[in-house]
């Protein structure tokens, strides 16, 4: 069977098909290795089975050019020296990631992976896990290269962002860096080198950081509506003509699944448990609540069903809302 120059285990996700199509777009062959069948089917259709700008169209000027390939079986891997993880990372019902789940697949797929390999991480992952994949390797006999270049993009942007974002290459060896920084190269984005642990750090902070913000946000948005003052004119006043507030952001339905997550995996990682990571998913998944008990308090609502609306947190995103909601425990409309 004829060599691909990649495969990407988890490619017809939210960010391994984008990054497929980037790649492929570039000009390498790209097998696309996914347990979702029906995703496949869907994909290789020509179908892109959530919102992103432009990915169909781009999808289906690639696939006559034969440089994307389709399997939901690991042997895929045997054909590559370069493979790229991009399964998701949950976090439990108690907000502890599930590390088991990435340690499983990697198992799974070491008969595939061919000595020498490139192997990247691009799930965002526990502080920790790319060296644990090395010795896994290492363990199992395979002499690989491990690194961990996460992913940075914003839903339904995908595209532009992996073609524009700078890219972190988090790498333990000057050799497994450049062969990393060698294939992000036809992207023609930044490369920024650091080890694994800061690379893996950086996404976390970058996400909790953002979730943080919405946090102080949502915070500032009670406390002056428990007040009674109108919030929207204190922000206005706030961020008018002054540019050192002008990124807080306005209250709402803040998180999607990946900035709660992430938050909640730094959480886990840190021996005093980030108090104020806490503290911001109290604020943030609190909300809905707050809303109730404030139309509650100015109406009682006992016997009526109240719909929410806006917790898919972004616009024109199909993904967030369903997960948030799945976080929640709530499968329906709220009933109280
Ligand atoms: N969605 C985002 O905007 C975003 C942005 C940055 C980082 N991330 C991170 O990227 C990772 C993936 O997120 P996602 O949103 O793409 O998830 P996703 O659920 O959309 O995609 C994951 C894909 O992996 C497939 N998969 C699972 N196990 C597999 C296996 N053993 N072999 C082959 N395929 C398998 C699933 O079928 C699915 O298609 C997560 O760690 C997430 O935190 C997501």
């Amino acid at each position: 069977m004829e060599s691909l120059d990649i495969v990407i285990v988890g490619g017809c996700g939210h960010v391994g098909l984008p990054l497929a199509l980037s790649f492929a777009d570039a000009g390498y062959r790209v097998g696309v290795d996914d347990i979702d069948t029906a995703k496949i089917e869907r994909v290789r259709a020509g179908e892109v089975p959530f919102k992103e700008a432009g990915a169909e169209q781009l999808l289906r000027k690639l696939l006559p050019t034969g440089r994307l390939e389709f399997g939901s079986e690991p042997a895929m891997l045997e054909r590559a020296d370069t493979v790229v993880l991009v399964i998701g990372t949950p976090i439990d019902e108690f907000m502890n990631p599930s590390v088991t789940v990435f340690d499983r697949v990697v198992d799974e797929l070491i008969p595939h992976i061919r000595p020498h390999c490139l192997v990247v991480l691009r799930s965002t992952v526990f502080p920790g896990t790319t060296e644990g994949v090395q010795r896994r390797l290492h363990a199992a006999g395979l002499e690989a290269d491990v690194v961990f270049c996460p992913e940075r993009i914003a839903e339904g942007h995908a595209l532009e962002e992996i073609r524009s974002l700078p890219q972190l290459v988090g790498a333990s060896s000057t050799n497994a860096y450049e062969r990393a920084a060698r294939l992000f190269e036809p992207l023609g984005v930044q490369i920024v080198r650091t080890t694994p642990r800061e690379a893996e750090l950086a996404k976390l902070l970058t996400n909790t950081w953002r979730y943080m913000k919405f946090a102080i946000a949502n915070q500032f948005f009670q406390i002056a509506h428990r007040s009674g003052v109108d919030y929207n004119s204190v922000l206005g006043a706030i961020r008018n003509d002054y540019p050192r507030a002008a990124d807080l952001p306005g209250p709402g339905f803040a998180a999607g699944p990946c900035l709660l997550k992430d938050t909640m995996q730094l959480s886990a990682y840190t021996p005093d448990h980030f108090p104020m990571g806490q503290a911001a998913m109290q604020i943030n998944e609190g909300m809905p609540n707050y809303i109730i008990d404030s139309l509650d308090a100015h109406k009682p609502l006992a016997g009526r069903t109240l719909g929410i609306l806006g917790m898919a947190f972004k616009g024109e995103s199909d993904e967030d809302g369903r997960e948030v909601v799945d976080i929640w425990g709530i499968t329906g409309p709220i009933r109280l």
